[in-house]
C-alpha cells in the first residue's frame, strides 16, 4: 500500500519526498494545510476543505493555488497510489527565503499533497470510547493568532497532547483563557445532555472543523438538536455523552474524563445514532458524485 507525494511539480515515493532546510514551512512551521480522507476512493468534503484552506492562506497571506490545480494534482496522486482509502494532507508553505522572519523575504509558495494509506484508530475505541484529559495547556488567544487558521504551527497542539497522553488518554480537551472550553488538540468536542447536544462556539477559540459542521448537519436530519453554547469543564464533568470530530477519526465516543467515566462509561444513544449516520454519509460519499 504505497504513499505518494506530489512535490516541486511532481509525483514521488515517500522516500524522494523531501523539503528544502530553508523551506519556512520547515523552518517556522510557516504553512496552512488541510486533513482529509477519501471513503470508496473519494476524496470526503473536499470543496469545504479547499476553501479552508484558501481562507487560511487569506488570513495569513500565503498564495494557495486555485482549487481546481489542488484537485486535478491530487487526482494523479490518489492515482497514483491507488490505495483502497487513503489520508490526504494538502500543505502550502510559504516556500523557501533566506533566513529571517520577514514574510516579504520569501520567494513563492509551495504546494505539497501527501496521500498515504488511511489508518483508522481501533474499532475497539468506536465500541468503548476513548478517554478525554482537560490540559493546562490553553487554545492560543484569537488576538495572538486566528484558531480557525489551520496553519502548520502546531507546537502548542502538541504540548497540549502530551498532557494527555502521559495521563494515559487519547485526546487532549484545550480551554481558553477565560477557562471555558475550545477544543481538542487536533478535534472538536460536542456532549449531550438529556438528550440535547451542545458545543463550543467558535467565539470560544476554534478552529471550526468540517466534520463537525457535517455532524451538525446529521443531527439536524435526525431531528436531535445540536446548539453552540459556552461549556464549562464541569459540564463535560457532567456530561451524559460526549463525543470528539475530525476529519480522519469522523466521530469517536467519549467513555472517560479525566479518569472518571462518563455516565455509566457506555457509549450513549444518541451519540450511537450520530456515530452511525456518519457511517452513512461516508458510504454515500462512496458512491455518488
Ligand atoms: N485536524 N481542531 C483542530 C485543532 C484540528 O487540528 C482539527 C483537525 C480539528 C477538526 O477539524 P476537521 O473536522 O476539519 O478535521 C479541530 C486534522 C485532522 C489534523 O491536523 O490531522
Amino acid at each position: 500500500m504505497p504513499t505518494k507525494v506530489f512535490i516541486d511539480g511532481k509525483i514521488v515515493d515517500r522516500q524522494d519526498a523531501t523539503i528544502s532546510v530553508f523551506d519556512r514551512g520547515f523552518l517556522y512551521g510557516d504553512s496552512v494545510y488541510e486533513v482529509l480522507r477519501t471513503s470508496g476512493g473519494r476524496p470526503v468534503d473536499l470543496a469545504p476543505h479547499l476553501e479552508r484552506l484558501s481562507r487560511s492562506g487569506d488570513a495569513v497571506f500565503i498564495t494557495t493555488p486555485a482549487s481546481d490545480v489542488i484537485r486535478r494534482h491530487l487526482a494523479a496522486v490518489l492515482a497514483a497510489a491507488g490505495n483502497e482509502d487513503s489520508y490526504i494532507r494538502i500543505v502550502v508553505t510559504r516556500g523557501s527565503s533566506e533566513i529571517g522572519l520577514d514574510m516579504g523575504l520569501a520567494g513563492t509558495s509551495s504546494l505539497i499533497v501527501i496521500v498515504k494509506p488511511l489508518t483508522l484508530p481501533p474499532a475497539e475505541l468506536y465500541h468503548s470510547g476513548a478517554e478525554l484529559r482537560i490540559v493546562g495547556v490553553q487554545v492560543t488567544p484569537k488576538v495572538a493568532m486566528d484558531p480557525s487558521v489551520k496553519s502548520g504551527n502546531y507546537l502548542s497542539n502538541i504540548m497540549a497532547l502530551r498532557e494527555a497522553k502521559q495521563q494515559g488518554a487519547h485526546e487532549a480537551l484545550r480551554l481558553n483563557k477565560e477557562g471555558f472550553v475550545a477544543e481538542g488538540a487536533s478535534s472538536n468536542v460536542f456532549v449531550s445532555r438529556k438528550g440535547k447536544v451542545v458545543t463550543p462556539p467558535k467565539s470560544a477559540g476554534l478552529l471550526p472543523g468540517i466534520t463537525r459542521m457535517r455532524i451538525m448537519q446529521i443531527a439536524k436530519s435526525l431531528n436531535i438538536e445540536v446548539t453552540e453554547q459556552p461549556l464549562h469543564p464541569d459540564d463535560v464533568r457532567g456530561a451524559d455523552e460526549i463525543f470528539i470530530t475530525s476529519s480522519i477519526r469522523g466521530l469517536l465516543p467519549i467513555t472517560k474524563v479525566d479518569g472518571s467515566l462518563v455516565a455509566d462509561g457506555k457509549v450513549g444513544t444518541v451519540t450511537r445514532a450520530l456515530l452511525e449516520g456518519y457511517n452513512n454519509y461516508l458510504k454515500l460519499v462512496a458512491t455518488h458524485d
